[in-house]
């Protein structure tokens, strides 16, 4: 396994991506975010060595987490423990981490274990300070239900951890939900930025514009299969007719977990619940 990183500025923003390479292939890249002595989220355990150099570098003083998810948390613990720094996230990311979780088995190849860790609850009321920034934490759950995204409102910077990825997705989780993540970005467009510092996809230009093409995606989506579940078709018969395919390798890989389908299941059951 190669593991290979590669930095990047915009304005005084330094980010850094983090690849994981299995058999010449890049099956997991994350970035990891530097504001002056901030860092945001740890990288996988696999890029370990990688976000300490990366930490040193900028003498990290404190670190806050987007969400639980073990390619944002992956160093967490040993970060904390070799900077001797500590780390502010969600109230749900401090009880998930200190109880630990288990990572899926695709979630392990791909990013490696978590350890547990003591972090501190942040609030939303809470800011986030350093010399030439103030972040303040957004509640957007549905991707998870401990999900932050950082609104640096004078810069007119939002990370967005998980929640945007792209302006069209295909697979979903089971634990995800489209409705609360369609609430989540209609609460982000009330904010003014421009620049989408995305956990997977970072947009330095037109990132609202972004956002609202992945809420546009979300809103035709559910109707569409609103449409045809009004004509009686099932979840599987819903994606057929959408021209949606399953991608084999990751339905395999993670016993179902990853699919197409959910993401129709995932609009089906919230569509219910509305009723
Ligand atoms: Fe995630």
């Amino acid at each position: 396994m190669a593991v290979r990183k590669f930095n990047y500025e915009f304005e005084d923003v330094n980010y850094y991506r983090f690849s994981v390479y299995r058999l010449g292939s890049n099956v997991q890249t994350v970035y990891a975010f530097v504001l002056d002595d901030l860092l945001i989220d740890t990288a996988q355990r696999f890029n370990r060595e990688n976000i300490l150099k990366v930490a040193k570098e900028h003498e990290i003083s404190k670190i806050i987490l987007t969400h639980h998810h073990e390619d944002h948390s992956g160093n967490v613990a040993f970060l904390m423990k070799e900077l001797n720094v500590d780390t502010y996230a969600h109230p749900e990311t401090v009880r998930i981490l200190k109880k630990g979780f288990s990572v899926s088995v695709l979630g392990k190849l791909m990013n490696g274990d978590v350890e547990k860790a003591h972090l501190k609850p942040l609030l939303e009321t809470d800011l986030i300070e350093t010399k030439n920034y103030s972040l303040q934490p957004i509640f957007t759950p549905g991707h998870c239900n401990d999900h932050y995204c950082y609104y640096e409102k004078n810069k007119g910077y939002l990370f967005s951890g998980d929640l945007y990825v792209a302006d069209k997705i295909k697979y979903f989780a089971p634990y995800e939900s489209i409705f609360t993540q369609i609430d989540s970005l209609k609460k982000l467009l009330q904010l003014d930025f421009d620049v989408l510092f995305c956990s997977h996809n970072p947009k330095t230009e037109n990132g609202k514009k972004r956002l609202q093409n992945k809420l546009n995606f979300f809103e035709d989506f559910v109707g569409t299969v609103s449409k045809y579940k009004e004509e009686g078709y099932s979840s599987s018969e819903i994606l057929n007719k959408m021209g949606n395919k399953e991608n084999t390798f990751y339905k395999v890989i993670t016993f179902g977990n990853f699919t197409a389908e959910n993401l129709v299941k995932s609009a089906l059951k919230d569509l219910k619940k509305i009723k």
